[in-house]
């Protein structure tokens, strides 16, 4: 049985009003993801791919709970998520390049305060806080303001603070987003790592390689519709995820990139 799944999901936001529109007309929607019917095991590595504005996040956002979705359901080891929201919400970790962290305070403050937010064990919470800084080197800038330092290290601190908990399952929205050539090879290296020790990782990117190298499984979405679920090997077949991409990309018109 799938660890996780998702049954038509659909988001829709409402677009800003135009000119000349009468004050009370309907708002027109987006749709921003639209039946989308996922399923994942664990051990894997599922990557989304597709262009700005696919929906990728929007997806990643309500598999996480952050967002409900409008219709659809999310079900973890076979069970309605919203059955229990806290319980679920403890077995996942989510990450985005996006993720502000309070620049007054120290990695180690802020590990502290997700530790108590997530009701860790002080003891298990104090030895995972040193495994992941010092598998992210962020050891040395521990007690430096996070606002001092730089990008790809605030991002690092992001990293380590989504995995506080030691979730089951790990979101990345764009996992590599912002770092350098050094950082992304560490988080690949890490996901790896994930996916050998049982975790299921989903993750978003717009970038082939990434997909290619990381992804046991891809899935392709244009207009928040997934178009195309294969296993990486599959696509390597059909003569790689960059050709099948742009072949499915302009059947379905191409104005999205
Ligand atoms: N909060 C929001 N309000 C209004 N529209 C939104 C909101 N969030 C997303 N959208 C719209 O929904 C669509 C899907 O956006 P989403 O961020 O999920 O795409 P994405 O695949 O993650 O793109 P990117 O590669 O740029 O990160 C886009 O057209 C976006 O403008
Ligand atoms: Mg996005």
């Amino acid at each position: 049985m799938a660890i996780l799944s998702t049954d038509n999901l659909r988001k829709t936001f409402s677009l800003p009003k135009e000119k000349g529109e009468p004050l009370f007309a309907k708002r027109k929607r987006l749709v921003a993801v639209n039946q989308l019917s996922l399923s994942f095991e664990e051990g894997e590595i599922y990557g989304l791919l597709g262009p700005n504005g696919a929906g990728k996040t929007t997806a990643l956002r309500m598999i996480a709970s952050l967002i409900k979705p409008e219709e659809g359901k999310i079900f973890y080891q076979g069970e309605d998520i919203e059955k229990n929201l806290t319980a679920y919400r403890k077995e996942i970790g989510f990450l985005t390049s996006e993720l502000k962290l309070d620049g007054f305070f120290t990695p180690n403050q802020t590990f502290d305060y997700f530790a108590r937010l997530y009701a860790m064990d002080e003891k298990e919470a104090k030895e995972e806080k040193e495994i992941l800084f010092e598998r992210f080197h962020i050891s040395e800038y521990r007690n430096k303001k996070i606002d001092e330092l730089s990008t790809g290290m605030k991002q690092k601190c992001s990293l380590a603070l989504s995995l506080a908990h030691k979730p089951k399952i790990v979101i990345f929205d764009e996992p590599t987003n912002g770092l350098d050539i050094v950082a992304s090879q560490e988080v690949e290296q890490f996901l790896l790592d994930l996916k050998k020790s049982n975790h299921l990782v989903l993750l978003s990117t717009h970038i082939f390689s990434l997909a290619e190298k990381l992804c046991d499984r891809i899935g392709i979405l244009l207009h928040g519709e997934l178009k195309k679920e294969d296993t990486k090997e599959k696509y390597k077949e059909e003569g790689g995820l960059e050709k099948v991409f742009f072949a499915l990309y302009e059947k379905e018109g191409g104005d999205n990139l």
